[in-house]
């Protein structure tokens, strides 16, 4: 029997489920999508007329979802009546590290994936075909397997229910989600029941070319998601470790990584140098892997990866050591604006930003921070600063913070100028402008070696540019 797909249901309105859903409506019309997640709020978010109230910014997204929603593309909270419906569900909800219990602080936590599975085996009706679109551990499939199969029979109690369960991983990334599904180098699908496998994939082959469409075996589709994300963090803490060595010979990073970019071997992209990377997956997937590979008592695996974290948690404190010295050793009661919040360019999400350690690590040392970024909710920076529990006393004993309005607002004032976050409208600031306001002698810190330095350093500023060796004007 040949599965034909006529309605999906997608567990999860994330910055996964959402995109992803919005580009399958647009391409197949004929199936009905069904988003439903347990947060409310986001759902309401998702329904709103005025696309600024979506919960995700994504360029492109608006356009996706306002073409099909209310027509093929749907947003619910009633899980029970989109899983029943469905020939086929993507898991597609969170899978953070675990902050407690056995393996707390690598393993990731599974609740919310083996919830989900329990309400797909609760509320299916017939053949089902689960697909794990979030990124799990290796073996997850066997799991989800154990639970669906502890329930065969229907609501009714008549027909029987079975499923087929895939592995289906995401490589989109965040600010650039709707080029890369609707472009992407490849689409795994892992498992091994072919008819449900060549499902999934007549649906991506409506706008994916069929070369590009890997089948694989499901703990190789699992695995290569967690890999790909882990060599991609690993060059990114290759490339900062060099930075550091940049700023101590006069060898600069720009030149470093144009020169080993251009080997087609290496090759040029991903080798930005930065504060140190963010975003919800990189660390969680690479604990992950250290996890996994101490389970199967690989101990120099897991350590050959912990070092890529190590590097990238050493990035991020040396920037805001190296901002309190060349401040004289102290920053206490100074102003510093810091440009940019989010992770990186182009998305209102802060998990696991850099900017969250840099900023409490100067509010530890008694700064006031004014934060401008044109996207992340004020909000979410509330909730960044203050959520670690143990830092909520030391923050507001030592340090303050506010959010500026504009550029011009979080440097009025201010004795230094932190860019963190390499968004577009920072890339031409009035430099000439911005020192008129500023007290000296005043700094700019470039984490991400995008702005003008030519111009900064012209209108009389002292400027540091990650991998650089830093420019006195006074
Ligand atoms: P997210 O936190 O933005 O969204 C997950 C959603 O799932 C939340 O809205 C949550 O309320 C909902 N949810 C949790 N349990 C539920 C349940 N039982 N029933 C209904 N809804 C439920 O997470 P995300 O960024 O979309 O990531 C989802 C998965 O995709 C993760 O495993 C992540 O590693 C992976 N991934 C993320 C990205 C990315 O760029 N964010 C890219 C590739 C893969
Ligand atoms: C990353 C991967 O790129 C996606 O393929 C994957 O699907 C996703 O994780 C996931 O599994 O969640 P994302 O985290 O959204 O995507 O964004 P990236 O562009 O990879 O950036 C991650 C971090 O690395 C950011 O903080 C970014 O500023 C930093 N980065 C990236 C650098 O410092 N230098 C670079 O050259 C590139």
């Amino acid at each position: 029997m040949n599965f034909s797909i006529k309605k999906i249901c997608c567990i999860g309105a994330g910055y996964v489920g959402g995109p992803t859903m919005a580009v399958f409506a647009n391409h197949c019309p004929n199936i009905k999508i069904t988003v439903v997640d347990i947060n409310q709020k986001r759902i309401q978010a998702w329904k709103s007329n005025d696309p600024a109230e979506f919960p995700i910014f994504e360029p492109q997204l608006d356009e996706l979802v306002l073409n099909c929603r209310d027509k093929n593309l749907f947003f619910t909270t009633n899980l029970e009546k989109s899983i029943s419906e469905a020939d086929m569900i993507f898991i597609s909800v969170n899978t953070p590290t675990k902050t407690k219990g056995v393996g707390a602080g690598k393993a990731s936590d599974l609740k919310w994936v083996e919830a989900s599975a329990r309400q797909i085996a609760k509320f299916s009706n017939s053949h089902t075909i689960v697909v794990e679109k979030s990124t799990l551990p290796v073996k997850t499939a066997e799991t989800i397997k154990k639970i669906l199969s502890g329930s065969q029979e229907n609501n009714s109690g008549k027909t029987e229910k079975s499923f087929s369960v895939l592995s289906n991983p995401e490589f989109l990334s965040e600010g650039n989600a709707i080029n890369d599904l609707e472009n992407p180098d490849r689409v795994l699908i892992g498992g091994d029941d072919e008819k449900a496998i060549d499902a999934l994939s007549e649906i991506y082959s409506n706008w994916v070319p069929k070369n590009k469409i890997l089948k694989t075996n499901i703990w190789s589709s699992e695995l290569s998601k967690l890999t790909a994300n882990a060599f991609l963090a690993q060059r990114i803490s290759s490339i900062n470790s060099i930075s550091a060595l940049c700023e101590s010979t006069g060898a600069d990073i720009n030149q470093v990584k144009k020169a080993i970019g251009m080997d087609t071997r290496i090759g040029e992209k991903f080798l930005s140098a930065g504060p140190g990377f963010g975003g919800s997956c990189f660390q969680k997937d690479i604990l992950n892997l250290v996890y996994l590979s101490s389970f199967y008592q690989l101990e120099e695996v897991a350590n050959y990866w912990q070092g890529v974290i190590d590097i990238n948690n050493w990035q991020k404190s040396r920037i805001s050591r190296l901002v309190v010295n060349y401040l004289f050793g102290n920053v206490s009661e100074k102003k510093i604006a810091i440009l940019g919040f989010a992770f990186k360019a182009n998305t209102n999400d802060t998990r696991q930003s850099p900017s969250i350690n840099i900023c409490r690590d100067l509010l530890e040392e008694g700064a006031h921070l004014s934060i401008f970024d044109p996207k992340v909710e004020n909000s979410k920076i509330k909730d960044d600063l203050q959520n670690d529990l143990n830092k909520i006393e030391v923050v507001q004993e030592n340090g303050s913070w506010e959010i500026a309005s504009s550029v011009l607002d979080a440097a009025n004032g201010s004795d230094a100028i932190i860019l963190l976050t390499e968004w577009d409208q920072f890339l031409n600031i009035e430099w000439n402008e911005l020192i008129k306001l500023m007290r000296k002698p005043a700094w700019v810190f470039d984490t991400r070696s995008c702005i003008d330095f030519k111009s900064a350093r012209k209108a009389g500023f002292n400027v540091w540019t990650i991998g650089n060796a830093p420019f006195f004007n006074e």
